[in-house]
This record gives structure tokens, sequence and C-alpha cells, in this order.
């Protein structure tokens, strides 16, 4: 084993063989390999459609526009959800154009032609006028597999799949602690990018980029090597575990006075961060101590279920394409990139953040700021044109652009990965084999 092989920790048994593959700039830039990702791949996974938050009631819908695709999920009458193609049986007009909704009906906006929340065709105009007789009744929309887990409904194109819950393992279960099932998404964004979908993908299945793209996390996050536990699933799906509150082991930040933000937080719950001085380290601990005793009574239910690493830690959960959830307690951010209808030099960026319903709390802190602990509407920008899309990810997409345009140099060769870039290297030999139908 070399020295640097040591640096990195991947859990016993969650530490599968890659072949090596070199990763090329064509599965960034070429058209066919987008041919092949919608093929292949983007037909045969789970997609997170949307929260459940908002179909509340029979009839209502929320839409997901997806590359090429157009998928509505609606609530049914016995409170199941359905998913159906957003394109009308009638001459394949787009049935609904909006984000959200709720109707007794879904109407075609081109002939009129409607449809009972359970996709059964119900109305057309000139129903006797039609080859073999009125086609209501006859005629449905066409419709996908959806199933929820938590706060989430998801679609799938591919009957074979798993079920929705085998898919996502080893996650339901380990994120069960948090008790997301009524967190309420207060922070709805997406942003059209110039890049490639998997340039963030990449970018959030490593954390050797923190200490340069993201400096200030430094003194809240400890990214240091030896404190940073990778996992890699049967699934597909990766993991990081990096310990929070605590400061990075790459810098002294152990030996001086306790580091801001650090100190702050320790003080709002009760740890007094001059007693620290010298040993920042320690924080992490008395925190995890003041979480437990301090927490129910402000309103933190959750925390009772929670191990001591998830009080105070970040999970941060890569799954297999294009899903990334990062866990603190307070806070479940999903960070998703999806392509590009038909340029695969572009993407669109998702960033959601799902908080606890805590008694007496009436706002909250996201990446954006301070908002209404109430369900936000969905706000879309083009990157770059101002709206930060929170500070974190605003630093990540900030080398989206110019990694795309380096990887279409002709003197770009492959890349060249650390251990630590070891689940990089995975998700590309996994989508590698999916997208030629090797698996
Ligand atoms: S295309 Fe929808 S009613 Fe004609
Ligand atoms: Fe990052």
């Amino acid at each position: 084993m070399t020295v640097e092989s040591t640096l990195s920790r991947y859990s016993e048994g969650f530490d599968p063989p890659v072949r090596g593959d070199t990763i090329t700039a064509e599965r960034y830039i070429s058209k066919d390999w987008m041919e092949l990702e919608n093929r292949n791949l983007w037909s045969r996974v789970w997609h997170l459609g949307g929260v459940l938050a908002e179909l509340e009631e029979e009839g209502d819908f929320i839409r997901h526009n997806f590359a090429k695709e157009s998928v509505v999920m609606v609530r049914q009458a016995d409170g199941s959800i359905k998913a159906f193609y957003n394109t009308c049986p009638h001459r394949g007009n787009r049935l609904v154009l909006g984000d959200v909704g709720g109707a007794p009906r879904l109407t075609c906006g081109y002939h009129g032609w409607q449809f009972d929340p359970d996709g059964t065709l119900v109305h057309v105009q000139d129903p006797e006028d039609f080859p073999g007789g009125n086609p209501c009744g006859k005629v449905r929309l066409a419709e996908l597999r959806c199933e929820t887990w938590g706060p989430f409904v998801f679609w799938c194109m591919d009957p074979q799949a798993k079920p929705l819950l085998e898919w996502l393992a080893p996650y339901p279960e380990r994120l069960a602690g948090y008790g997301l099932d009524n967190w309420v998404r207060v922070m709805n964004l997406s942003a059209d990018c110039d890049f490639n979908w998997k340039i963030i993908r990449d970018n959030f299945n490593e954390s050797y980029h923190l200490p340069t793209i993201h400096p200030e996390l430094s003194t809240f996050i400890n990214d240091g090597l030896p404190d940073t536990l990778f996992e890699m699933y049967d699934s597909g799906h990766n993991a990081m575990w990096m310990k929070g509150h605590q400061a990075t082991t790459r810098q002294d930040f152990a030996s001086g006075e306790v580091p801001a933000p650090l100190d702050a937080i320790a003080s709002s719950w009760g740890v007094d961060p001059a007693a620290y001085k010298g040993r920042t380290h320690e924080i992490r601990a008395a925190v995890i101590e003041a979480k437990r005793r301090l927490g129910p009574e402000r309103g933190f239910a959750n925390y009772a279920h929670m191990t001591d690493q998830q009080l105070v830690d970040y999970f941060h959960c890569t799954m297999f394409p294009n899903l990334t959830l990062t866990m603190s307690p307070e806070q479940c951010q999903i960070l998703r990139t999806e392509p590009h209808p038909t340029d695969p030099e572009k993407c669109v960026f998702q960033h959601w953040v799902l908080v606890p319903q805590v008694a007496g709390m009436t706002e909250v802190e996201t990446p954006i700021g301070v908002v209404p602990l109430r369900h936000a509407e969905h706000v879309h920008s083009v990157y770059g044109d101002g709206v930060s899309l929170g500070f974190v990810a605003d630093q990540d997409l900030s080398i989206g652009t110019s990694q795309q345009q380096g990887l279409n140099s002709r003197g770009f060769k492959g890349c060249i990965l650390s251990n630590q870039e070891k689940r990089v290297q995975r998700f590309h030999e996994l989508l590698d084999d999916m997208v030629h139908a090797r698996i």
C-alpha cells in the first residue's frame, strides 16, 4: 500500500475496487454520449419529482420537466400519487404547463380534452366523430411508476427498476433518525448553467476542492482526511461523513482561540468558547452534550432519534446518478444537476433546502440567508445573472463553466484522480457501463 492510499479513509466493506478507466472529455461534450445517456441511463433510474407537501388534495399536481421529457404527478382520490407522461394522447400537446397546480380535471389547451386525476379521458369535443365511437373511458394518459420516500415523490420510466426504497438503499435506513417525513421545503431554486451535468456531479463526489473553493468552511467543517469517512454502496450510491462543529485539521485551528463561526455556534448552545481556547477540537463533543440536554426544550423533537454523529456532523449522500442529499440535524439540502434537452454543454442546477418543523420557530437560516419557515415558491434563474443559489453552491458552480471550457481543449488527456476522488472514478465507471448497456 502506498503512503497516499492510507490518507483517504473508506469504511470496511464499502470500498469496492475500480478498474481505473481513463475519464476523457467526450462524455462531457459529445452529443452521442448525451444520446446514450438519454437512451440507457435516464430511462432506467428513479428521479426525484417533487415534494408531497404540494399534493395536498385530490387533483393537485406537480410537473417535473426533465431534458426532453416532462412528467406530471397527481394526487388521487385514495391519497396515492400517480405519475403520467405530460403529453396529450390526442396529438401530443403538453398537458400541464405550470410547475404546480390543482384542478378536478387535467385539460389540454389545444382541443380541450379532459382527464380525471387517475388519467382517464372523460371529455372530448364531438365524441361521436371518432372511428370506434366515443374515446372517453377508453383512452388514458401514459402512466409511469411513482413512489414516495419521506417528504419526496419519485418517478421512474423503467418497469424493471427496483422498488424505490430498495433503489435508495441504504439511505432510507441510514437517514431514518433525522425524521425527514414532515420537513418543509423552505428554499426551491434552480438555474440554467453552461456546463455538462456531470461537472457538478463530480464536484459533489469529492471533498478535494474544499480548501481551495470553500476556504471559509475550514473553521466549521473538518475536511481533514484522517477524520473524513467515505463509503461506496452496492447500489451505486456514495457517501461521505464529515465532522462538523470542528475546524479542519489541515491547518492549526486547535491550539489558539476558537475560530468564528464555531465560537458563535458553541455560544448558541451554551458552550463558552473562551473555555476551549487551545482545545478547539473538543467543542464538537460539548455541542453533542448540549444538544442532547437542550434540544427537546428548544423544540428539536427529532434529536432524540439521532446518533451523536448525526447531531453535529454532515452526511453527504451522492446518489447515482445525479441526486445529492446533504444532511445536518437542522437541514436537508437537495442538490442536483439535470441535462439540458439538447445541448450536452448545458444543464439545469437545482438546490432545495428542507428543514424540520420546530415548535415556535417562524424563520430559519438557509444558504441564501434567513427565510420564513414555510413552503417556498420555485425561483428559476440563469447562473451568472446575479441570483445566488446559496453561497457554497455559488462557489461550486463558479468552476463549472471554466472546467467545461478546459475539457474542450485538445490538450486535455483525461482525469488524474487522487485516492480521495475514488467516488468520482466509480461514478464514471458505473455510468459508462450503464450508457453502453453493459449493466
Ligand atoms: S392535442 Fe390535446 S386535445 Fe388535441
Ligand atoms: Fe463544493
